[in-house]
């Protein structure tokens, strides 16, 4: 009788995947600096991130975005609160291929190529020369930078920069992917294609996907849309 199953019913049994939890934040606050100088970045933020989360993060300048992403991946301390990672007990940063940030500022490494900055995670994961290379010019075509692989770090654009960045995090195949503000220096039709090309590196890495945004149309494009006023989450929808 297996024959008379249902393709809906045998295909959506062979897609499935465990939703693995892998952040999970527990009224996690970061303060910076003592006294009457501190600054609350962040205040007691509860959340949890999956494997299938596909999250928008949205508040006005300067209300916790980047610090909370930070904090989400291991790469700032809570000064109160916890934050745990479930799958990977000492945190997320100790290996490219767990979580990836793509930073607002630049953060490409001076002295290498696009080609090679996209590479050298992979590298570090023990892929060979050649691979890492034309796996990395093929990130760069799809995010349609493919002539700019050879071009140093200072020979491009804020924005150019922002997508070597973006390729670099998606082809060392993370399993979190956090990006803040990762079309803020670009046009509407480069911006659709980053987002696009984070959707589909995040299903197809099983990978939980965070983009802090200003921008209204990139956060309709992710499934839950939660939003920061002066370092709280106020609205997760
Ligand atoms: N390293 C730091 N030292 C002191 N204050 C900081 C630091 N990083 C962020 N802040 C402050 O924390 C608040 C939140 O900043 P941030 O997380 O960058 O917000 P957003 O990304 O939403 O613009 C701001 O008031 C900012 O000035
Ligand atoms: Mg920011």
């Amino acid at each position: 009788m297996t024959g008379s199953t249902p393709s809906s019913v045998r295909s959506s049994t062979s897609r499935q995947t465990p939703v693995e939890t892998l952040v999970v934040c527990e009224a996690a606050g970061r303060t910076f600096g003592k006294g009457n100088v501190a600054v609350v970045a962040v205040h007691e933020v509860s959340c949890t991130i999956t494997s299938t989360s596909r999250i928008a993060l949205l508040g006005p300048s300067g209300s916790g975005k980047s610090t909370l992403l930070q904090l989400m991946a291991g790469l700032d301390q809570p000064t109160s609160g916890t934050i745990a990672w479930p799958a990977w007990p000492g945190g997320p940063f100790q290996d490219p291929s767990r979580a990836g940030v793509i930073f607002q500022g630049l953060s490409l490494i001076p002295g290498l190529t696009a080609a090679e900055n996209v590479a050298f995670p992979l590298l570090l994961q023990g892929v060979e020369d050649r691979e890492a290379m034309s796996r990395a010019r093929g990130s760069l075509a799809l995010l349609d930078i493919g002539a700019l692989g050879d071009k140093l770090p200072d020979e491009l654009s804020g924005g150019q920069a922002q997508r070597v960045a973006t390729a670099r995090v998606v082809t060392s195949g993370p399993r979190l992917i956090f990006a803040d503000e990762p079309t803020g220096q670009l046009d509407h039709v480069s911006g659709e294609r980053v987002i696009d090309v984070l959707l589909e590196a995040a299903a197809h890495l099983g990978a939980g996907l965070v983009v802090s945004t200003h921008d209204s149309t990139v956060a309709a494009r992710l499934d839950e849309q939660w939003r920061m006023r002066d370092g709280q989450l106020v609205v997760t929808t």
